[in-house]
């Protein structure tokens, strides 16, 4: 998407953008980090960790001082009692990704729910023992895939596939996904990919490969870190089994925030999955009759993944952001989002003699808020040079510098000035 074209290049071009959208006051809910003199950073490391909601600070020290006033009370007592703490996301967290109430929770980290979701979704039988992942894909999945492979007794060298972009290409297309998937018909159990890919921010076609998924027999699931507050999603009516998100990054929900956990309500009524189980994801309703019920019951929804009583203070700073994500809509902030990357690249792409590639895919549907850089020559020095300037993005060697404008804060004209420092840093102003 091009918002440039009539408005011309200008920084007064960027502050009309900034001004004339309605979405620009969000801004206004975060604090913006300033470096040592107390000038506001040009922050676009939302993809990695995201800015403090003002409002979180309440929810967290609502909690402290109903634990000082009531103690084991506050369980059932006080403004959000904490026995129930969890359902506070319960509609919140299923429009935030597009399930229904009971598909989502909120427990545990990312990598702990993929584990807790692959010890259902991952069933190898006789033939139909292996699982479909891309490449390159976060290393965290890996090792948690390599893992299940070796705890069910199996090799993962002989048992995960891997797609990768073709040669000479950066990332994946659709098709070869689907001939994969086709390719290993019926010997796939799981497939098991990123929603939008960490390293080059591709957006992946969920309900594609979740239809060609099925086809082919396999359980489908996602990990939407990327993906998460980033891009809209229709995980029930896509049909998608399971997915599992972190909520530190476009969810800003602070540093290793309560993670979410999205399960297709027929597996979430179905009560013989296996499972790994614990008393919290028994029904509600004998979980307190503790030694009297010694057969576990598993609520029928995806409460019935969560294992312990949940961390209540690294909660509540997730009841900040998704009011303000429910407050919004994600198809309001996923159009903003759209004008603000489609400005920024067009932005970096106008830079006289630039040395320097966008790898992130340019068509709206295959791409979220972060642009993938690759600079030409020593990558690590040109990440040096934009963060001496006041920049926070991140690098991921050998050479991909990843900036995220995220819809919530950043602005049209921070913006400008990222692609202004690009273009005189990597590029030939007379060229
Ligand atoms: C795509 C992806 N998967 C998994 C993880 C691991 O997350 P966690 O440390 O919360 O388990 C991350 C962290 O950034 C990630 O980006």
């Amino acid at each position: 998407m091009t918002v440039t074209g009539e408005l011309g290049h200008s920084r007064e071009a960027a502050v009309r953008l900034d001004q004339s959208d309605p979405l620009s006051k969000l801004r206004d809910s975060f604090f913006i980090p300033v470096d040592d003199a107390g000038n506001q950073l040009l922050y676009f490391c939302g993809n990695s960790l995201g800015l403090q909601p003002k409002g979180a600070a309440d929810h967290v020290m609502e909690v402290m001082e109903e634990w000082a006033r009531r103690a084991v009370n506050g369980h059932q007592h006080g403004r959000a009692p904490w026995y129930p703490y969890h359902e506070l996301f319960r509609e919140t967290g299923a429009r935030l990704v597009g399930a229904r109430p009971g598909e989502v929770v909120m427990m545990n980290s990312l990598t702990v729910n993929l584990h807790m979701l692959l010890t259902s979704f991952y069933r190898p039988e006789g033939r139909r023992r292996k699982i479909l992942m891309e490449s390159p894909a976060f290393p965290s999945d890996s090792y948690c895939l390599q893992s299940h492979v070796k705890a069910r007794g199996l090799d993962h060298h002989e048992v995960i596939v891997q797609c990768g972009p073709r040669d000479g290409e950066q990332c994946l297309r659709t098709e070869d996904i689907i001939s994969t998937i086709e390719a290993h018909g019926d010997e796939l159990a799981t497939i098991l990919l990123g929603g939008v890919n960490f390293l080059t921010g591709q957006s992946l076609d969920l309900q594609a490969i979740t239809e060609a998924g099925h086809r082919a027999g396999a359980m489908v699931g996602f990990d939407l870190a990327h993906a998460a507050g980033n891009v809209v999603m229709h995980l029930h009516d896509w049909d998608v089994d399971f997915g599992a998100w972190c909520s530190y990054k476009y969810l800003n929900a602070s540093p290793g925030a309560i993670a979410g956990a999205y399960v297709h309500e027929r597996h979430g009524s179905n009560r013989d999955l296996p499972r790994l189980a614990g008393w919290w994801g028994n029904d509600p309703d004998t979980r307190f009759r503790m030694h009297l019920e010694s057969e576990f019951v598993p609520v029928q929804s995806a409460d019935a993944w969560q294992c312990s009583n949940p961390p209540i203070l690294a909660m509540a700073p997730l009841r900040a952001s998704l009011e303000l994500f429910d407050g919004t809509g994600m198809e309001a902030l996923r159009e903003r989002s759209l004008r603000l990357t489609g400005y920024l690249r067009a932005m970096l792409e106008s830079r006289p003699g630039r040395r320097y590639q966008i790898i992130t895919p340019e068509t709206d549907a295959d791409h979220g808020c972060q642009l993938s850089i690759v600079v030409d020559g020593d990558a690590t020095e040109a990440f040096a040079t934009i963060e001496a300037a006041g920049v926070v993005a991140d690098f991921r060697p050998p050479n991909v510098i990843r900036v995220a404008p995220t819809p919530m804060y950043n602005t049209f004209e921070e913006c400008w000035r990222l692609a202004m420092l690009m273009g005189d840093r990597f590029g030939t102003p007379d060229a």
